[in-house]
């Protein structure tokens, strides 16, 4: 219970100063066999992000503005990089980074041009928005901001990376082994647009079940490693690869249904309990608000062992069980 109401804490004050975002996928539900986890759902194309949602920082404002990767000479080769660092360590110190919500992401240089670059994947609109959606006048469904997307940059801030975090070489490639990842990367960030900060599982067990799988920088990092190990690679690290993972512990995930759920009169009461749990977690509260919503999530949580969950457009009812949630550091082995 101790640890629960800590872990909402941190969540809450995190989400408060709007760190932190999410997003949503699409899956499964409805009749049939549920498979576990929930396969994440891919789109054809990028939704174009409503001018509702305003990044307070702007989205990767050094890559590219059509996102291009330059494309290496096919002779020349590339090193790779582990990159990680804690999550806005310049802003609030290393408090994230003692929690260990660390932000991964990928360097490349070439030996031909002596160029460097970061690849990255990270909320639009930060992570707060990514996690809980917010209350739109007019709209009876919530609303997410909760789009991630690939960015590519040149450069590689070694004191950045280096100071509280990894820089570490991992590995070598071709450059025509480069425009391959490249071409993989659009592709990714065209189709895998969601933003999910939440892994949901069983129990913190080792034969856990996993209901959901997160999407977030470090997994884009992993399915990167993935295509490189595809397209040939080797990679080593000589210290442990670690990773942040945002956990619920739940029983079997129960379907709720999409935004139809705020429509229709016969979901008129699960709506309006949708609508109060999110709005818990609504931005802009005082202080007395928040410690007030901390006490009514813990209730929702811990207590009614409920939680609301979105993911591929669709909303889950987690049935909530001890630890309940928990941010850990583990180690992720090359794919
Ligand atoms: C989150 O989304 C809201 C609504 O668009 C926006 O006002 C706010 O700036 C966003 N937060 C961040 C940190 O980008
Ligand atoms: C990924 O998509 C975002 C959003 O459209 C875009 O800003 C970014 O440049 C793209 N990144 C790459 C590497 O294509
Ligand atoms: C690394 O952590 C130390 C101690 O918390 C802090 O003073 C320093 O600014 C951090 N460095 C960077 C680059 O964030
Ligand atoms: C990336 O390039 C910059 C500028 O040349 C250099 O200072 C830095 O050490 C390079 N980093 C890596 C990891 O190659
Ligand atoms: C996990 O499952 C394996 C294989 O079924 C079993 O050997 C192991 O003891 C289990 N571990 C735990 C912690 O239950
Ligand atoms: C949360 O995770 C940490 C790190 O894996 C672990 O040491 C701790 O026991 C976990 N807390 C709970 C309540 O399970």
């Amino acid at each position: 219970m101790k640890s629960a109401v800590h872990s909402l804490l941190v969540l809450l004050q995190v989400c408060s100063v709007e760190l932190f975002a999410s997003g949503r996928s699409s899956g499964g539900g409805g009749g049939g066999e549920q498979v576990w986890p929930v396969p994440y759902k891919r789109v054809d194309s990028r939704p174009d992000v409503d001018p509702f949602c305003q990044a307070l920082y702007p989205f990767c404002p050094a890559g590219d503005p059509d996102g291009q990767i330059p494309v290496m000479s096919d002779t020349d080769t590339i090193s790779i990089f582990r990159l990680q660092t804690p999550v806005w360590e310049f802003k609030y110190g290393n408090v994230l980074g003692r929690l260990h919500v660390m932000h991964d992401a990928i360097g490349f240089a070439s030996s031909k041009t002596g160029r460097n670059f970061t690849m990255e994947w990270y909320e639009l609109f930060q992570l707060g928005n990514c996690t809980f959606p917010h209350e739109r006048e007019g709209l009876s469904a919530p609303f997410w901001c909760n789009q991630g997307a690939a960015c590519f940059y040149g450069g590689i801030d070694d004191l950045h990376w280096k100071q509280n975090g990894t820089l570490e070489k991992i590995g070598e490639i071709s450059g025509a082994t480069f425009n391959e990842l490249a071409d993989w990367v659009q592709e990714d960030n065209r189709t895998g647009v969601f933003y999910e900060t939440w892994a949901v599982k069983s129990s913190p067990g080792e034969n856990a079940t996993t209901w959901f799988e997160s999407y977030d920088c470090s997994q884009f990092v992993h399915r990167a490693y993935k295509k490189l190990l595809e397209l040939g690679a080797q990679l080593f690290s000589q210290t442990p690869t670690k990773y942040t993972k945002i956990y619920l512990y739940s029983a079997e995930p129960l379907y709720l249904g999409d935004d139809a759920i705020f429509q229709q009169t016969s979901t008129k009461d699960l709506a309006t309990d949708i609508r109060w749990f999110y709005h818990l977690f609504r931005s802009h509260q005082t202080k007395g608000e928040m410690f007030q919503s901390l006490l009514e999530a813990v209730e929702k949580i811990v207590l009614e062992k409920t939680f609301y969950f979105y993911y591929n457009y669709q909303y889950w009812k987690l049935p909530m069980k001890y630890p309940y949630l928990n941010i850990t550091y583990e180690e992720i082995a090359f794919p």
